[in-house]
């Protein structure tokens, strides 16, 4: 093992990855890291593969080839569940919440050894609130808290969550960021964050990687891209 991956070992390596749907090919050698406890955002245009990616780390699509190991262990050949039991949780771009279920049984489906959903409630108290209500009746930044609650309820050691402020109200979308950011930090969770909105990313993560043509073609701190915004104007144009 070389000093680079010992240092990884704890958090998620994705290396030389190739995946994409049937024969055709998305992602074409790409490479990312996300330490554990660190947080990531992965910027990009439309339909360059970021969600693709965060579907082949969670094993919903198998890599033609190329590695992804978490807390040292090769997990690219295994099945969603499996991943979610490696300590991986995942938020679906479009929330994907149950519409007929209720608010408690969304969540509860998040931790099937779950008896109660108390620590989400303490998270989200607006889902305490609507816990009998049907998942379809809540509004947009309801669902995204039900998403990332149903994610949470397994206590993750890494989130992977698709577009997090995609249709919601900007009010919504930074309480939303407050309370993720609040319990990724007590959590001790690592995070990597797919958003269009640069502002709640910088926010959020440390690290940006910037994707195009099926690779990360750029990668630069937060610190440094809010110091020089134009910088993001740059990769993003690649
Ligand atoms: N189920 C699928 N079958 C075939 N092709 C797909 C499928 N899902 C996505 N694609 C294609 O794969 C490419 C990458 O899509 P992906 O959804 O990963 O992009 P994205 O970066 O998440 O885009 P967005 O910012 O719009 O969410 C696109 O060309 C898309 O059309
Ligand atoms: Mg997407």
């Amino acid at each position: 093992m070389d000093i680079r991956v010992a240092a990884m070992a704890e958090g998620l390596v994705v290396s030389d990855l190739v995946a994409g749907y049937g024969g055709g090919v998305v992602l074409e050698g790409l490479s990312l890291d996300v330490p554990a406890g660190k947080s990531v955002a992965l910027l990009g245009r439309n339909g360059v593969g970021k969600t693709t990616l965060l579907k082949t780390i969670m094993g919903l699509i198998h890599p033609k080839s190329g590695s992804i190991t978490f807390a040292g262990h090769r997990i690219d050949r295994r099945e969603p569940f499996q991943v979610a039991r490696a300590g991986i949780g995942y938020v679906p771009q479009g929330r994907e919440v149950f519409a007929d279920l209720t608010v408690e049984e969304n969540l509860l489906l998040g931790d099937l050894t779950a008896s109660d959903a108390d620590a989400v409630y303490a998270i989200f108290p607006a889902l305490a609130e609507k816990r009998n209500s049907a998942g379809g009746r809540l509004s947009g930044g309801q669902q995204q808290q039900l998403a990332i609650g149903r994610a949470l309820m397994a206590k993750p050691k890494l989130l992977l969550l698709d577009e997090p402020s995609e249709g919601i109200q900007p009010s919504v979308v930074d309480e939303i960021a407050t309370i993720l950011a609040r319990t990724v930090k007590t959590e001790g969770m690592a995070l990597l964050l797919v958003e269009q909105n640069v502002e709640i990313a910088l926010r959020l993560t440390e690290q940006v990687c910037f994707i195009d043509q099926g690779r990360v073609v750029a990668s630069e701190t937060a610190a440094a891209l809010r110091a020089s915004p134009a910088l993001i104007e740059t990769h993003m144009a690649l």
